[in-house]
């Protein structure tokens, strides 16, 4: 992969990448700005794509179309949906589907995308196995677990909510890009992977947790992604 397109939805998740690359060109589409340069010897193009599936799913667009990246890695923090995934650990996606696509009407199962031959989209082994690899090196002390990321437009602060997630879906964490970034890059015949710290437990103190310890989890995805990025 000569270039790859790192996106955070928020500023908190990708404030600290813009530090660590040297910027040679800042682009400004759909209200996003693209900033393109080196990360640990790596030509990158890191944004900040704003929250949500609609912002994660143009920005990757762009990403491909306008700058040529031939893989997408998506950082970020998440809900946890199992007991054993802790605050502060990390989720690799194995792959992603919407938890919000819904056309249980036409007697589709929850999730199922009409008319598309897939709604669960893969991620890339090699990226996953690196990432596995790294986080050993770079976070010694921060379980990383694979599995499937679910994806849809809220945030999961819900008890019941959350037991669907999991009954229905098997997830390991929710958030709210993943599965659309996935789903860009499916379509383009491009690699991802999804990065994702545990901030809070996607249940009824969610809400709560996410404040406390939103900074600490994302701090574990720089490092994964940064050090990652010295071994792509
Ligand atoms: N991002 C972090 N925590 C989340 C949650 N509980 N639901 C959706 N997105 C999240």
């Amino acid at each position: 992969m000569k270039k790859i397109g790192i996106i955070g939805a928020m500023d908190e998740e990708v404030s600290r990448l813009k530090e660590n690359m040297q910027v040679e060109k800042i682009e400004k589409k759909a209200g996003m700005e693209f900033f393109a340069g080196i990360l640990s010897g790596k030509n990158v193009v890191v944004v900040r794509s704003g929250i949500g599936k609609v912002n994660a799913g143009i920005c990757t667009q762009i990403l491909v179309d306008d700058f040529q990246v031939e893989g997408v890695i998506n950082t970020g923090i998440a809900g946890s949906l199992k007991n054993e995934i802790n605050i502060g650990d990390i989720v690799l996606s194995k792959d992603c589907l919407q938890h919000d696509m819904d056309a249980t009407g036409f007697g589709y199962k929850p999730g199922v995308i009409p008319r598309m031959e897939q709604s669960t989209f893969i991620a890339d082994e090699t990226l996953v196995d690196l990432a596995r690899k790294v986080n050993k090196e770079v976070n010694p002390d921060i379980a990383a677990y694979v599995g499937r990321v679910v994806s849809g437009d809220q945030f999961v602060s819900d008890n019941k909510k959350k037991e669907f997630l999991v009954s229905e879906f098997q997830g390991y964490c929710t958030e709210m890009e993943g599965a659309a970034i996935a789903q860009v890059c499916y379509l383009n015949e491009i690699p991802f992977l999804i990065i994702r710290a545990i901030s809070d437990k996607a249940d009824n103190s969610a809400t709560m947790d996410y404040s406390e310890f939103e900074a600490k989890a994302i701090e574990h995805t720089v490092h994964l992604v940064t050090g990652m990025m010295k071994q792509l």
